[in-house]
């Protein structure tokens, strides 16, 4: 199949992008670099002895997107491409609305225009908000997210479901993801944030490596078993096949349609758990204090995976420690990301 990835370049799309050249998908990538390296589309031609069509800039450039979809053809859209830094978002809710928000639209009015009807969309599991209680399922109600990064997600989501509404060739798949972790086994590539890391995976990796001097657990007195928050951590290779996976039933929707699965392993584990889990699979030391919550943290949650093993014969396959020897691989190999 021909595929074009927004955002080909980052963490995920990087990942997906590996997974769908191994398969002998034809993909094209548009990223503007803002959050990557080409270094990442470097090392998955590489490991897949594969070329990757890429053009450099942003979905929100007009004349960018008709060069793309002019001069070539697609089945699906695999979209990717946006801001995700949570706090970022909360100091500069504008740049989130503009660069999300009106990114998805711009693309998607391109593929309208170019005729291309399938659409797969990075969704997040933050849409749930705190109205539900775990595990959620895809019916589980809708919340408040706590941040503009969240809305984004919540909003695109009203955006498409209208679009397809509209539209009786449209179809989208809306792919809401746990908590995505690890690297690609071959150690090559990762997750390489810019500055210091937010999220949990990627800090204790860079403690390990001796980047950061230790661990600030946020709070330890919430309602779970240890007191320290869980998580449905989930191996971004498991991630990106579902997208694989997605990309496989899209093509098989004969009428217009807009669907969500969660993307998770349906297990949870506590931040105490994964520091463990971190130092019993890697044997590397992570020194930790007991921090004040971070607002905004939810006490638990993970999936309800079951939407997803039926409709698109997809479930994650690998452990958490799977998680946490490639997490460490690509860091030990990568000390400074690409
Ligand atoms: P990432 O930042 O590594 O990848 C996003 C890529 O998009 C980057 O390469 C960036 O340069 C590019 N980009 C951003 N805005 C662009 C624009 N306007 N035009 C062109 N390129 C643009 O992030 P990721 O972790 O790979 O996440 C990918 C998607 O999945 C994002 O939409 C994110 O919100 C969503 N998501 C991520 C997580 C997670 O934990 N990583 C969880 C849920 C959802
Ligand atoms: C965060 C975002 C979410 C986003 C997701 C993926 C918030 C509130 N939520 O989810 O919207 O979709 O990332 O990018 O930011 N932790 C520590 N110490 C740290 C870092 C994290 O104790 O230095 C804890 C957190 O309290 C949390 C867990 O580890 O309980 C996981 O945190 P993180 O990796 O940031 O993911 P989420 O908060 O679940």
């Amino acid at each position: 199949m021909k595929v074009l990835v927004t955002g080909g370049a980052g963490y995920i799309g990087s990942h997906t992008v590996l997974e769908l050249l191994r398969l002998e998908h034809e993909v094209t990538v548009i990223d503007d670099l803002s959050n990557s390296s080409i270094e990442s589309i470097r090392r998955v031609e590489k490991l897949s002895a594969r070329k990757v069509k890429f053009y450099q800039g942003n979905i929100l450039d007009k004349n960018l997107l008709r060069t793309v979809f002019g001069r070539n053809t697609f089945t699906t859209v695999i979209h990717f491409a946006g801001y995700k830094a949570v706090g970022e978002s909360i100091k500069e809710p504008l740049s989130y609305y503009h660069n999300n928000i009106t990114g998805t639209i711009s693309l998607v009015e391109e593929m309208l225009k170019y005729r291309v009807h399938n659409l797969i969309f990075s969704s997040s599991a933050t849409v749930y908000g705190s109205a539900s209680v775990p595990p959620y399922n895809e019916n589980s109600e809708l919340g408040q997210p706590t941040s503009p990064y969240g809305q984004t997600k919540l909003i695109i989501e009203q955006v498409l479901q209208d679009v397809v509404s509209s539209n009786s060739d449209f179809k989208v798949s809306s792919l809401r993801y746990f908590n995505p972790i690890g690297a690609d086994e071959s150690g090559e590539i990762g997750e390489d944030p810019k500055g210091i890391p937010n999220n949990l995976m990627p800090f204790i990796s860079q403690v390990a490596s001796g980047k950061l001097d230790k661990l600030s657990i946020f709070g330890s007195d919430y309602k779970t078993e240890d007191g320290t928050c869980e998580r449905d951590y989930v191996h971004v290779t498991d991630l990106a096949n579902g997208h694989v996976n997605a990309l496989n039933w899209i093509e098989k929707q004969k009428l217009s349609v807009f669907e969500v699965f969660n993307l998770g392993t349906g297990k949870p584990s506590s931040v105490l758990q994964m520091v463990n889990s971190f130092q019993q699979h890697t044997k590397q030391r992570i020194p930790f204090e007991i921090v004040d919550k971070r607002p905004g943290d939810l006490a638990a949650f993970w999936a309800d995976v079951n939407k997803a093993e039926r409709d698109l014969n997809w479930s994650a396959k690998k452990s958490l420690r799977n998680m946490m020897e490639d997490t460490w691989n690509w860091q030990k190999n990568n000390p400074n990301g690409y």
